[in-house]
């Protein structure tokens, strides 16, 4: 039966284009699963966005000498593209300005507020003189109280990874101007009760069947230690303004929303844009009295998103008590690392989407980030080790096999699939190798194991190239043409077999090899039943074309090149 997905992946936020670690941290595995359940047919809508407000996008927006609109509407569009570039087939790329976005998150704390659980407090903040305004999050920095990392940011310290509130910060300067002219003034803000909804958020995370355990254990983690109270208004001009039915919220006129109450909500607004769009009904997704009571929801996200998608996002909706979609299973997605190191934005340290792609195409950093993907662990990237999986898995093992097949039946039996000769035992041994793989592949996929299931891929790709060797229709044809033509045979709907499955990870070179038999997208199901009959789906006299070279492979001089321009340790 059909099954409807949703996807989404951790909002990208805009302030500048994403880097690889990003990208395998959320938006690239979405992806693949995505790509992965459309082609076994189910009806799947994957939503992601630019997460636009808060400090980040106004700090970003100041040092690039932009307007905060302007310089949101430009990344987003940037991200956007380098998005396409790289495959990643959302159904709708969203912004979190949106006006759903504005709306949707005032009637979440409109509700929210209605049902008790928002409050009005005095609260301690962060002033400076100078600037004369309040620094909330990253716009005052410091020296971290627990680890003593002196540029430590209001929210976060980027050393230790702590969360921290801005008056924790020791000697704490403004970002903006650098001015230690700091004091702590009083301001109100709106904090959402979570203490409250402690029960309700416990029996519904106790209620998951299908969190990995190391989700639900971080989930627990803060349930344990009480659920706090969680402000969520700022005192900034960027964001949803506090107004419930087009009214401000008195003493509310200058201040926004936080970003981290209304970033989640897009998930939702951006699927009403896309239902606008494609004129889609967008409830059936999320209102389960509507028909999202059949949706199975997948959030994709880094390790440090964990707690606001299993904690805090579930307490604005499950606070309402109307019938909102809540997260069926998470995958969350450790460090991709740069050399042992930190990628970093802000100090531009790694490689970033747009250079990658000037460097190779998009497929072959998809393969090595997947392939590699940072799931029980921290993986450390590095050029050499992608340039020798590039080399190794894709040239060496799926695009020589490819060109090899092709070019050889070309010359011995012309452009069309050769008639004659039976299967006999190295056939046999290999439909048992397919046999054995292609389900674990399966498998590993819908659990979302992307390793484990990418070397599954890999290991079907060494076993045509096995079979290969041992079946030799090269040698074969000099005596037994026949035989010959079983190999050739074999090896082209092996080839065949791969496109279609190869298709969620490298969808460009997948989409050349389905060219080779002149198949475009929609591609074929999902393959299942016996290897006997899924290798015999490409019918003698079927035509084909000769492909291209699929992959290039990357020189030693190459390696130094772009270790050089990166920086490399
Ligand atoms: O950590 C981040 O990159 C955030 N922009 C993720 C937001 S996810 C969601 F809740 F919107
Ligand atoms: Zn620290």
């Amino acid at each position: 039966m059909t099954k409807r997905i949703l996807i989404t992946s951790a909002l990208p936020y805009i302030n500048g284009i994403k880097h690889l670690g990003n990208l395998v941290g959320s938006m690239l595995p979405a992806d693949v699963y995505a790509r992965f359940e459309r082609a076994r047919g189910n009806d799947v809508l994957y939503i992601c966005a630019t997460d636009e407000h808060g400090t980040p996008a106004e700090l970003a927006a100041r040092a690039a000498g932009q307007s905060v609109e302007e310089y949101c509407a430009e990344q987003h569009e940037i991200q956007k593209t380098a998005g396409e570039a790289f495959g990643l087939s959302y159904d709708h790329f969203g912004r979190s300005s949106d006006p759903s976005n504005h709306k949707l998150t005032q009637y979440f704390a409109h509700v929210l507020e209605e049902n008790g659980l928002i409050e009005e407090r005095a609260d301690e903040q962060v002033y400076s003189v100078t600037d004369e305004r309040f620094l909330p999050d990253r716009y005052v920095e410091g020296t971290c109280p627990h680890c003593g990392f002196e540029k430590a940011r209001g929210d976060q310290c980027d050393n230790c990874g702590n969360l921290l509130d801005p008056v924790d910060l020791i000697e704490p300067y403004s970002a903006i101007s650098g001015s230690r002219d700091i004091e702590v003034r009083e301001t109100r803000h709106l904090y959402l009760l979570q203490s409250k909804l402690q029960e309700k958020i416990a029996s519904w995370v106790d209620g998951q069947q299908r969190w990995p355990s190391l989700t639900k254990s971080i989930a627990k983690k803060w349930l344990n230690e009480g659920l706090r109270d969680r402000s969520i208004t700022r005192d900034l001009k960027w964001g949803v303004p506090v107004a419930y039915n087009g009214t401000p919220r008195p003493g509310f006129e200058n201040k926004v929303f936080y970003v981290w109450f209304d970033a989640p909500i897009e998930y939702i607004a951006a699927t009403e844009e896309w239902a606008k769009k494609s004129g889609e009904d967008w409830q059936s997704w999320w209102r389960t009295d509507k028909g999202a009571d059949e949706v199975t929801y997948v959030q994709f996200m880094g390790k440090d998103n964990v707690a606001f998608h299993t904690v805090s996002f579930p307490c604005t909706l499950l606070g309402t008590e109307e019938p909102w979609k809540t997260v069926d299973t998470l995958k969350s997605l450790n460090w991709l690392t740069w050399y042992g190191g930190k990628f970093s934005t802000s100090q531009g340290r790694g490689i970033f989407m747009d250079q990658a792609l000037e460097l190779l195409p998009a497929d072959t950093w998809r393969w090595y980030l997947m392939a590699n993907a940072p799931e029980s662990d921290d993986t450390s990237f590095t050029l050499e080790s992608f340039a020798g999986s590039v080399n190794k898995d894709l040239a060496d093992v799926l695009g020589n096999f490819v060109n090899r097949i092709t070019r050889f039946c070309n010359s011995k039996f012309g452009l069309e699939v050769p008639a004659g000769g039976t299967a006999g035992a190295a056939e046999h041994a290999l439909y048992a190798e397919i046999d054995r793989r292609l389900p674990a592949y399966t498998e590993y996929l819908a659990q979302m194991e992307f390793r484990k299931a990418f070397a599954e891929l890999r290991a079907m790709w060494v076993s045509g190239n096995e079979y290969l060797q041992v079946a030799a229709p090269w040698t074969a044809y000099k005596t037994d043409p026949e035989q010959a033509a079983v190999g050739v045979r074999t090896g082209l709907n092996l080839i065949r077999l791969f496109g279609v499955l190869s298709q969620p990870v490298i969808p460009f070179m997948s989409a050349r090899i389905m060219a080779i038999f002149g198949e475009t997208e929609p591609y074929p199901a999902w393959p299942e039943g016996k290897a006997v009959d899924i290798l015999s789906t490409v019918k003698p006299g079927t035509a084909f074309e000769l492909p291209e070279v699929l992959v290039t492979k990357v020189e030693d001089t190459q390696i130094e090149e772009w270790k050089d321009r990166f920086k490399a340790p």
